[in-house]
């Protein structure tokens, strides 16, 4: 035993907007198919906010479910994290407004961005805040619009992404919880996965050929991505002593089967101890670990005293991992 403070999950929540979006659905706007999207990325379906449905509404969501899955009242928070690349407005942060529709008013609250790693980064600054001891109960929280900037008309990213969001109550724990967390990213590779308007850099539709929108080459992402994440993977497994057998589950990133079967491999973990949501609701980025999480947790899959290895690569380029005894 040792004086370390963990973090440890006191509680998961998630949530997805009503409306679902098929790939039959999609086939009807743009030249794809089911079988299509199916085979390359494993995506069945994804969620869709309703107009006027924003960020902090399934932030709010999610946060309400595992608040009360953990037993905690919103006063009790000291300090919200949340991670997104969709905030409902420049600023206040959607972390702020989150804070005040909760009733968790006074605890610091500010948002992460670090595109489809924001919720492990996010994760990752509410442990360092539980291990200096500087908070006790943090909630976390993942929570995207991401198909507010997509380009319906460009089948190469509209049939990949979607809305959601995912939430964890943290608590500091003398026992165990997060045991170790990785995190990277490589500025150098922006154009690959990029929204390339912003307010310094200036709104200029007419540059981009399009509004506010996702631009990707999904191929090159796809080869940095698996990439990354086998790093990532190694370094901690390596900075913990693990040999690859002992993680229990791997609740990766959202994004695509087949990134996900890759890390899978390199684990030489069988895909029975994958959490696999990609399917139901695309990738919804920032909220697609949490989500993972969640469904993990109320499925009854994961159980106390088991070790996850949560990942996640995102534009940026961002990538990280979060090691955890759940
Ligand atoms: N339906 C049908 N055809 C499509 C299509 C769609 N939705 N999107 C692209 N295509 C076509 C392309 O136009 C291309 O046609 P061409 O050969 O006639 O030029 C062909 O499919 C192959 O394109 P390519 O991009 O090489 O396919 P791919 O096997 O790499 O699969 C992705 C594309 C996007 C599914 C894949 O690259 C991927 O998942 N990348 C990672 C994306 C990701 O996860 N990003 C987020 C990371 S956080």
């Amino acid at each position: 035993m040792t004086d370390r403070i963990y973090a440890r999950i006191a509680g998961t929540g998630s949530y997805l907007p009503a409306q679902v979006l098929t790939n039959e659905d999609l086939a009807q706007r743009v030249e794809t198919s089911d079988e299509w999207i199916r085979t390359r990325t494993g995506i069945r379906q994804r969620h869709v906010a309703a107009e006027g449905e924003t960020t902090v509404d399934l932030a709010y969501q999610a946060s309400l479910r595992a608040l009360e899955a953990a037993g905690v009242q919103p006063e009790e928070i000291d300090l919200i994290v949340l991670g997104t690349t969709t905030p409902d407005l420049i600023f206040p942060s959607s972390a702020c407004l989150l804070q005040h529709r909760l009733g968790a008013n006074g605890c610091p609250a500010f948002d992460v961005n670090a595109a489809c790693s924001g919720f492990v980064y996010a994760l990752t600054v509410a442990d360092k805040f539980i291990q200096s001891g500087a908070a006790k109960t943090v909630l976390v929280v993942g929570a995207e619009t991401l198909t507010r900037m997509l380009d319906w008309s460009d089948r190469s990213t509209c049939v990949l992404f979607g809305d959601g969001a995912g939430a964890v109550v943290l608590k500091a724990d003398s026992e165990t919880g997060i045991l170790s967390t990785h995190l990277h990213a490589d500025g150098g590779k922006k154009e690959l996965l990029w929204n390339p308007v912003g307010v310094s850099a200036g709104f200029k539709p007419e540059e981009h050929n399009a509004g506010v929108r996702v631009l990707m080459t999904g191929n090159e992402v796809f080869k940095h991505a698996v990439k990354a994440l086998d790093s990532v993977v190694e370094e901690t497994l390596e900075a913990n002593g693990l040999d690859r057998h002992e993680i229990d589950w791997l609740i990766p990133h959202q994004a695509n089967l087949r990134i996900i079967e890759a890390t899978a491999k390199r684990l030489d973990m069988p895909m029975e101890r994958v959490i696999v949501t990609v399917d139901k609701h695309g990738n919804t980025s920032s909220g697609s670990v949490p989500l993972a999480l969640d469904e993990a947790v109320r499925s009854g899959k994961v159980q106390r005293g088991q070790l996850l290895l949560l990942e996640a690569f995102g534009g940026g380029f961002t990538w990280g991992s979060a090691l955890l005894r759940y």
